[in-house]
Order: C-alpha cells, then structure tokens, then sequence
C-alpha cells in the first residue's frame, strides 16, 4: 500500500477554534483502504507556510500521498492551489478532473473550488475541498487510481492493465 500525509489548511483549525472534521474524514477513508499514514498537520491560509510544509514532507521522503483539505475556494484567503502550483514539477490534473466531474453531479457548488493535482519528485500532491462532505465525495471518486498511480511514480508501473496477450 501507500503513504499518506494529510494536511489540513484552515485558518479557524490552526487557531484551535475549529475540530478538523475534514482531516479525520480523510484519515478514516484513507485507513481503511490500508494506506499508512505517516504525516499530519494543520496550518493557516498562508501559501508560503503550505508551500514550505509540503517542500518538508516530501523532502523527508515518508509520504507517497499527500492530500490537502480546505482553502481551495474563491475566498480571499483561499491559497491553497496557488501553494501546491508553487511547489510541484509536474502538474497530474486527472484527479481534480475525475473529483470535479463527479462532484457536479451532487453540487453546482463544486465549480467553486480550484483545487489542483501535481507532483513533486515521486510524490503525489493533491487538494481537496475544505469540508467533510466534500472530502468524502471527492475522496471516493479518486481512491481507486492511486495505488496505481503511486507504483508509476515509483516506476513501477508495469504495463498499466494492459491485456496481457496484447503486452507480450
Ligand atoms: N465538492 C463536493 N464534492 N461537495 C461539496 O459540497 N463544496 C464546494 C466546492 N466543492 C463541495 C465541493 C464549495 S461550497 C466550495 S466553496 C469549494 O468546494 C471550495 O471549498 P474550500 O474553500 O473549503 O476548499
């Protein structure tokens, strides 16, 4: 299975003045599809203390996954996207594609967020919106793509389901 790293961007969370209901929704989903999670944090709307946190995590190399939650809307402190733009090397928009399309079939509201996927060296960086509905809608639409996506990264990809009479 994969690493995990969860963090939470929240203004009201990092100040104390809010439970982080999205970050234990991920937790909860994410284990119980067996990944491991290995990195936990909470910090405020600020790009370069989210930039600064993601460079960490990765940089440690104990994350395969890293999911952000919160600040990916039109609010004038939303910078999460802006952050994560300003840290990966390769832009992998399938899964805000795939969270998007699937999201808008439950809410016109889900438009709103300008969330983004990319990667940073072997590890995949994606945002979330902010509360825990979302998460769990988003999250579900994506959960079956990472195991893969996570063995390409490690360039272990293999013949990406291809049949096998066909890959020989
Ligand atoms: N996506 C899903 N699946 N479900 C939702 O309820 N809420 C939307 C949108 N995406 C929503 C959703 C709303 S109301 C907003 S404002 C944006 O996510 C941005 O949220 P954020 O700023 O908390 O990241």
């Amino acid at each position: 299975m994969f690493r995990a790293g969860i963090l939470t961007v929240s203004d009201k969370g990092w100040r104390g003045e809010r439970q982080d209901r999205s970050g234990e929704a991920i937790r909860e989903i994410l284990s119980e599809t067996g990944a491991h999670i290995t990195n936990y944090d909470i910090v405020p709307d600020e790009k370069n203390v989210i930039a600064e946190r993601l460079i960490t995590w990765v940089d440690e190399g104990n994350v395969d996954v890293i999911i952000t939650t919160g600040g990916t809307g039109l609010g004038p402190r939303d910078v999460t996207p802006e952050a994560t733009l300003s840290v990966v090397d390769r832009i992998a928009p399938g899964f805000v594609e795939a969270m998007r399309g699937e999201s808008l079939k439950k809410t016109p509201h889900a438009m709103l967020s300008r969330a983004v996927s990319g990667t940073r060296g072997s590890c995949l960086i994606i945002n979330l919106p902010g509360s825990p509905k979302a998460v769990r809608e988003c999250l579900g639409s994506i959960l079956p793509a990472l195991p893969h996506a996570v063995e390409t990264l490690r360039g272990q990809g293999g013949e990406c389901g291809i049949p096998e009479k066909l890959s020989q």
